[in-house]
Formats: structure tokens, C-alpha cells, sequence
């Protein structure tokens, strides 16, 4: 009889076949698969119709991982979706997968403070160069792929921080003439606002950080598009190593089917929030999709199922005044991240682009003191209370429930 321990081993990794189908997706937390011979081996990592046979080893592919990646697909309605460590591993492979030394990428510059890190200090390095160009002028991003060819358009449905919306369709069509590839960060939509894929996109990432988790507990990145530009973006991660835990991918997979009635009350809290908000002595502009006053609020009606639960505020006063009425905020939370069932106010040039200085911040069209509110899933009632206290602090000349002159003096 073989010792103990080879004993222990053997019956500690012997999976129970299963005959039914269990109904969440099981995590496979595992990082190596057996084969019953070197050639059955050999035949399930080899690569196959856009993808890999089978399952050999976890970095090249999960059957939990590979599941996420599905179904955002399918959500998304692209031929294939890959599930990776993050949002921004996510972004970082789908760009490599399509760009390399001596490539121009155009950009908006509306852009999350890490994209724009990845595109300027590390691609940069690289030999890829990007420029930045205010998406909604669509001569001017017509002019920028004119100029000198682009591999990449990029842009973001809905931008951090700002919440500027891209026209994606109307740039999709511009890029392509140019023959420029179109890669959209849909993060601040999720798949149920908009499927930029149908739009013209060429391949759509997301943080699924934010709301396709949406409860503030995992880090993971999804990439959808055509079957092999997905399965170049799987290469990538191969090579590089950002791959998604079994655990996390679950999570992720846990948080979808609630996606459609979060996004839905999300939206519904967050423009009740942005109409009171807008007018109000102390708060000198809104920005919100929702709203008749956002510079392109017949795109967000057009394109968007939804406003979205996003907005932001600058308020009188800049920096110091965002600073105090953040510290006065009691029930959302003072953290960095958005899309979760809990309110969080960010400070952008403090937090979510403090990657950025002056000049790049300005270049972006963030202010100083510019507030990024992620709508949660709190009680409107409750959340308008609470913002009407900070507010009364920030601007003590405001009545005590912040319902204050709506055209001050
Ligand atoms: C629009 C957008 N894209 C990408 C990312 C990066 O995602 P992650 O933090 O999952 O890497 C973020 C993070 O805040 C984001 O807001």
C-alpha cells in the first residue's frame, strides 16, 4: 500500500464526477488540469477555433474565468469575451494585443488617470505614441486620424470623471475610414446602457470592479469583441500573466444577474440626486447624462438606455469647498472606486487622476475640484439628506436642509 502521504494526496485531489449540472458556476480553484497521456496533454492546450482545446493549466485558461468571459459576451452580444486580473490588465492587454513600437493611438481625452498613465509613461516607452483629442468635436478627431495613421481610436462610453458621453457610432465610422481600430472602455455603461460592439466598436472593455461585480469585494477586466482579436487578447495574458483568479471570476459571475435592477436604481437615485443637485446655491454645475444641460444629452438619450448612474459636481468654492463637503458626507464612502451598491464620492485630482499634474488635469477638463459621485443603492431620501447637511457646511450661507435661493444673488 503506498504511505500516507502519497495516500493524502491522491484522495485529496480527487474530484467527484457530477452528473447534473450545478446551477452557479462552480469555482475551479485550481491552477493544473490532468491528462490521462502526454498527447491528451498536448491536445487540450492546443490552440483551436480562437481559443485553447481544453483545460492544461489555469494561466491559459478556467473553466470559472473562461465562464465570466461568456456570459459578458453574450450580455455584450460579441462572439467572445476573456476575463482578466482587472480592468486595467484588461485595457493594457486589449491594447497590445492590437498595437506595438512605432503604432499611434488616438485618445480621448476624457480618459481614466491610469489609461492615460498606461498610454503616455508605459506604452510610451514602448515606442507607441498617443494623442489626445475631445471626442465630442468629431472634426477635431476627424483632423487627428487625418493626420498621420492611427492603429486606435480609444474612448470611453461614459468618461471618468468628467462623464463626457462619446458619440461611439458617429466615431466608429470616422476611425474605420481612417482605418483606425476602435476599442471603447464601457465601464461607467455596463452592457446594459449601451453594447458599443453594435455600435462599431471593435473590441469593448470593463472594469468588472465596478458594476458588473458591484459590491465593492473584487478586482477583475473583461475584453469582448470579434472571436480572434479576443483570442489575441488571451494570448497576451498568457504571455504576460494578469490572469483572474477562479474566486474573483465567481464573484463577478454572482453580481450579473442583479446588474439590469442595480443599473436600473442606480440610475433612478442618481437623477433624482442630479436635478436637485443642479441650481442649488453652493453648487456651481452638474453633470449628468440625464440632464437637458449636459453638453450631450441628445447622444446619452440616443445611445444610452439609461443616464447611468454616475454624475458630477463642482461646487462654489473649488478644491477646498469639494474637500470639506466630502469630509461632511456621512453615509457615502471616501474611497477611490465607483459602481457599487455603496455611494462614493472621489475627489478626482486627488484620487482617481492623481496620476495627472496641472497641465494634464486641465487638458482633461477636470477642474480642481471636481466631484465624481458613484450612485449607490442607498434610500434617495436618505442620500439627499445627507448631501444637503455636507452642502450647508461647505456653504454656510445655505439653509440647514441645503434648500437654499436656486438663483443666488
Ligand atoms: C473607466 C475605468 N476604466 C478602467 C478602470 C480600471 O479598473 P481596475 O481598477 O479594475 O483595474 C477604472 C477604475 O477606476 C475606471 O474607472
Amino acid at each position: 500500500m503506498p504511505g500516507f502521504s502519497t495516500r493524502a494526496i491522491r484522495a485529496a485531489s480527487r474530484a467527484r464526477p457530477v452528473a447534473q449540472r450545478p446551477t452557479s458556476v462552480p469555482i475551479y480553484q485550481t491552477a493544473t488540469f490532468s491528462a490521462d497521456s502526454v498527447d491528451e496533454l498536448a491536445e487540450a492546450v492546443a490552440e483551436r477555433d480562437g481559443g485553447y482545446a481544453g483545460y492544461g493549466y489555469s494561466r491559459l485558461g478556467n473553466p470559472t474565468v473562461d465562464a465570466l468571459g461568456d456570459a459578458v459576451a453574450e450580455l455584450e452580444d460579441a462572439e467572445a469575451g476573456f476575463a482578466l486580473a482587472s480592468g486595467m490588465a484588461a485595457i493594457h492587454a486589449a491594447l497590445l494585443s492590437v498595437a506595438g513600437a512605432g503604432d499611434r493611438i488616438v485618445a480621448t481625452r476624457a480618459v481614466y488617470g491610469s489609461t492615460q498613465s498606461l498610454l503616455v509613461r508605459v506604452l510610451g516607452r514602448l515606442g507607441i505614441r498617443t494623442d489626445f483629442v475631445d471626442v465630442t468635436d468629431l472634426g477635431a478627431v476627424e483632423r487627428a486620424l487625418a493626420a498621420e495613421p492611427a492603429r486606435v481610436l480609444y474612448l470611453e462610453t461614459i468618461s471618468n470623471p468628467t462623464i463626457v458621453v462619446a458619440d461611439i457610432g458617429a466615431l466608429a465610422t470616422i476611425a474605420h475610414r481612417h482605418g483606425a481600430l476602435v476599442i471603447v472602455d464601457s465601464t461607467f455603461a455596463s452592457p446594459y446602457l449601451v453594447q458599443p460592439l453594435a455600435l462599431g466598436a471593435d473590441l469593448v472593455v470593463h472594469s468588472a470592479t465596478k458594476y458588473l461585480s458591484g459590491h465593492s469585494d473584487v478586482l477583475a477586466g473583461v475584453v469582448v469583441g470579434g472571436r480572434d482579436r479576443v483570442h489575441a487578447v488571451r494570448k497576451l495574458q498568457v504571455d504576460t500573466g494578469a490572469t483572474l483568479a477562479p474566486i474573483a471570476a465567481f464573484l463577478v459571475l454572482r453580481g450579473l444577474p442583479t446588474l439590469a435592477i442595480r443599473m436600473e436604481r442606480h440610475a433612478a437615485t442618481a437623477a433624482s440626486l442630479a436635478s436637485w443637485l443642479e441650481g442649488l446655491y453652493g453648487v456651481d454645475r452638474v453633470f449628468y447624462p440625464g440632464l437637458a444641460s449636459h453638453p450631450q444629452h441628445a447622444v446619452a438619450t440616443r445611445q444610452l438606455r439609461l443616464p447611468g448612474g454616475m454624475l458630477a459636481v463642482e461646487l462654489t468654492g473649488g478644491r477646498g469647498a469639494g474637500a470639506a463637503f466630502v469630509d461632511a458626507l456621512t453615509i457615502p464612502e471616501r474611497t477611490a472606486s465607483l459602481g457599487s451598491i455603496h455611494t462614493i464620492v472621489a475627489h478626482a485630482a486627488s484620487t482617481t487622476h492623481r496620476q495627472l499634474d496641472a497641465t494634464a488635469l486641465a487638458a482633461a477638463g477636470i477642474s480642481p475640484g471636481l466631484l465624481r459621485i458613484s450612485v449607490g443603492l442607498e434610500d434617495t431620501d436618505d442620500l439627499r439628506d445627507d448631501f444637503a447637511a455636507a452642502l450647508s457646511v461647505t456653504r454656510p450661507a445655505v439653509g440647514a436642509d441645503g434648500e437654499a435661493p436656486r438663483s443666488p444673488a
